[in-house]
């Protein structure tokens, strides 16, 4: 057995431990000059300890020598080496010229927010561990980035950089975390078009589990997070650590077992051939591979929500209710039309009105004028003025739909410039939505796309702009650089004009849609406030997909609208109440043509937008909890305040339960040791005649009191719970809670 001495002199020269501790994480890591920094643990707190506590955990974590395996047993480091013996799939591929592809690092220095080590070892909080690298042979320097967050998120990345004459190409690079042995199971996610984040469990089995998302953009079917938990993990048990790719271009999330029985999860970017082509002295840098630990999903979720929130770019929890006119009007844009929509708006309570498709160019249909940025005088004769200052004087805010990267080839721009338009030499992508992709990554086309946009913005009071993207990118090459594929520079490109549009018109908003949630990501949630979650707004389906869009983001980022009885995408009927419920845990708005809305409904629907309005500062600065029922057809979940003197749940049955009822509903997240009221309630609606309810004996009385709830503690309700009510399928209630 190896033992490690303490005496200074025989150390390896750079032997570093560091241990950091946020948010009830702990991130240990150890650093020899033999290679890459290896995380001996990242999860739960654990005491500090001092250098030879880190000593002995590397010492207690090396695996035996396997029989006929390296006669010196490796570890399995951010980066993993292939030098060492390590076979699964290396941290960066790359190489010059078929030469240098298989560095062997050698670490030159470590800091933590610039501090030195001590004694070998360095201690802090959340922190900044920054360690350099080199491989003098292979002439590559690497730098690593490992932040522990204050709400204990991790986040690591890698930077290459060529310090030989010759290019150096890296088809990939991914920084990997390991996860301990009792991390069994798999949770990812699948998807498509209107059907968005579909959870997908499986067995965490010897191999690698590989998802790469090759669409040009983020893509409806993204991994999102890939989680690795103890067995049977939930919302509220189970240890689970996850990682997340901050990237809206191509990119892979993997999870390994290798033969030996390592198990790690990674992700990065995933570089179409010869876009990460370094010169001499070029860096690289690896999106941010985002790690989130927790006990229980909603644990790991909420350090998401708690980094998101406490950036200061961050909206305001007072989000304002928004009517977007898309499910409305469609194409046939008419001011008069518009301005009646907007009075109606106003009336109830909206506070943003935004004008989506088919104002510009010759849109009017989808099959012309896209990538042509400028006013439709057909539709429009005096420009937007009169609209928008219309909205703006009723006191909303005014918003506007683009789809920056995109044409249709019946457009001016695409005649002007064909070459703008992606492709490979002599073919053109097959046509999606009757569009093509603009490349911003060609600087013309880039400063006409920002010129025509920044006019609009110059000329108009736009507060808010929902940023589409329709289609996924094929054969994405530049044509005026031979057809180099060129995604990687157009995801630089769109980050670079949307920084630069908010830096031109400070406080404007961005909403990141693209055919619905297909753009949703870390990256680009550093520039934009909000998402559309799906073109899919049938409450059943939007129920399941807030209960996992928030498994990375807040609330407060889920575009979530009232749109028309009968669903555009699923054809289902449902009651204003139960849309109304299911929008209200988003950032709330309504998708529906209010011209055509019966007084009562419009009635009701303002009463909506009321309780939106008083619970928005709880659900926008709450913590989420999403609570498992034995049944999976119904949804049970909530928000409690940061104080845990308020909360607000909602039971939505998606279908009929197994049972007679939903079983106990457990009101998770409350604090034990108080008493709280609980209070059924379906505003706008009188509960004693809600068709289909019946109601559980803790409602109290109908007549007497109008089921005015009852008083339990916080341990009772967290634990045991409360029966819950009968209702019809496809209807939702919301449960009121305040401390006593
Ligand atoms: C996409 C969006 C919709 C709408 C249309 C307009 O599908 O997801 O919300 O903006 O484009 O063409």
């Amino acid at each position: 057995m190896t033992s490690y001495s303490t005496s200074p002199a025989d150390r390896p020269r750079q032997d570093v431990g560091i241990a950091l501790t946020a948010g009830g994480v702990s991130v240990w890591l150890r650093i020899t000059d033999s290679g890459m920094p290896v995380v001996l643990h990242w999860g739960a707190e654990l005491p500090v300890p001092t250098a030879d506590d880190l000593r002995a955990a590397d010492e207690g974590s090396l695996m035996v020598r396997d029989q006929n395996g390296m006669d010196v047993p490796f570890r399995v480091s951010v980066l993993p080496e292939t030098g060492t013996g390590y076979q699964g799939r290396p941290g960066l591929i790359g190489h010059r010229d078929s030469i240098a592809w298989s560095p062997r690092w050698r670490v030159t220095s470590v800091d933590v927010d610039g501090r030195e080590p001590l004694d070998g070892l360095i201690v802090a909080g959340a922190g900044v561990v920054t360690v350099l690298a080199e491989d003098e042979e292979a002439h590559l320097q690497a730098s690593i980035v490992l932040e522990l967050l204050p709400s204990g998120l991790l986040r690591l990345r890698a930077v290459i950089t060529n310090t030989g004459d010759e290019t150096y190409d890296i088809a990939l690079l991914v920084p990997r975390l390991p996860v301990p042995d009792r991390a069994v199971e798999l949770l990812d996610f699948a998807g498509r078009w209107s059907d968005e984040r579909r959870p997908q469990r499986l067995p965490f089995a010897v191999g690698t589990h590989l998802r790469e998302a090759r669409h040009g953009r983020t893509g409806a079917d993204s991994a999102f997070v890939l989680h690795a938990g103890t067995a049977g993990f939930t919302f509220d048990a189970g240890e689970v650590w996850g990682v997340h790719v901050a990237w809206s271009g191509n990119h892979v999330h993997l999870a390994e077992l290798t033969s030996a029985g390592q198990r790690h999860l990674g992700g990065g970017e995933l570089p179409l051939p010869g876009e990460i082509a370094l010169g001499h002295d070029e860096s690289y840098a690896s999106p941010w591979l985002y790690g989130t630990y927790g006990v229980g999903l909603d644990e790991a979720a909420s350090r998401f929500h708690e980094y998101l929130r406490s950036r200061p770019q961050h909206p305001d929890p007072r989000r304002p209710v928004t009517l977007n006119v898309w499910e409305a009007v469609y194409f046939d844009h008419r001011v008069d039309r518009l301005i009646a929509l907007a009075d109606r708006a106003a009336s109830i309570g909206v506070e943003r009105f935004v004008l989506d498709d088919g104002w510009f160019g010759a849109r009017r249909n989808d099959w012309a004028g896209l990538g042509d940025w400028v006013v439709s005088e057909d539709v429009y004769p005096d420009g937007l003025g009169p609209l928008v200052d219309h909205v703006t004087g009723l006191g909303m805010q005014f918003g506007l739909w683009f789809e920056p990267e995109m044409v249709n080839p019946d457009s001016d721009v695409a005649r002007e410039h064909p070459e703008w338009v992606m492709q490979v030499p002599g073919r053109l992508p097959p046509e999606a939505r009757h569009q093509q992709v603009l490349n911003l990554s060609i600087p013309d086309a880039y400063a006409h796309v920002r010129d025509q946009m920044v006019a609009l913005l110059d000329a108009y009071d736009i507060a808010y702009i929902k940023w589409d993207h329709n289609r996924d990118l094929v054969e994405a090459g530049n044509l005026v650089e031979g057809g180099l594929a060129s995604v990687h520079a157009q995801t630089l490109a769109v980050y670079r004009l949307m920084d630069e549009l908010k830096a031109h018109r400070p406080g404007l908003e961005i909403e990141s849609c693209s055919s619905g949630g297909a753009r949703i990501d870390l990256a680009v949630m550093e520039r934009c406030e909000r998402v559309w979650v799906s073109d899919c707004s049938d409450p059943v389906e939007r129920q399941r997909m807030h209960r996992w869009t928030t498994q990375l983001l807040p609330p407060e980022m889920l575009g979530s609208h009232v749109a028309s009885a009968q669903s555009t995408t699923t054809g289902r009927t449902h009651e204003l109440s139960f849309r109304a419920a299911t929008a209200l845990f988003g950032h709330f708005g309504i998708e529906w043509d209010l011209a055509h809305v019966s007084e009562s409904e419009l009635a009701e629907l303002q009463t909506w937008i009321r309780v939106y309005k008083a619970l928005r500062p709880l659900l926008f600065t709450g913590r989420v909890v999403r609570i498992d029922l034995s049944d999976p057809l119904a949804y049970f979940h909530g928000v409690v305040s940061s104080d845990r003197t308020r909360a607000v749940y909602s039971l939505a049955a998606a279908d009929r339960p197994l049972t007679s009822t939903w079983g106990r509903l457990r009101f998770a997240g409350l604090d034990p040791d108080r008493r709280y009221r609980v209070r059924p309630h379906l505003p706008a609606h009188d509960l004693a005649t809600e068709p289909g309810l019946q109601a559980p004996a803790w409602f109290g009385n109908a007549e007497r009191d109008s089921y005015a709830g009852a008083e339990f503690t916080g341990a009772y309700l967290s634990r045991v719970g409360l029966q819950a009510p009968s209702m019809y399928p496809e209807r939702a209630l919301l449960f009121l809670v305040r401390a006593v």
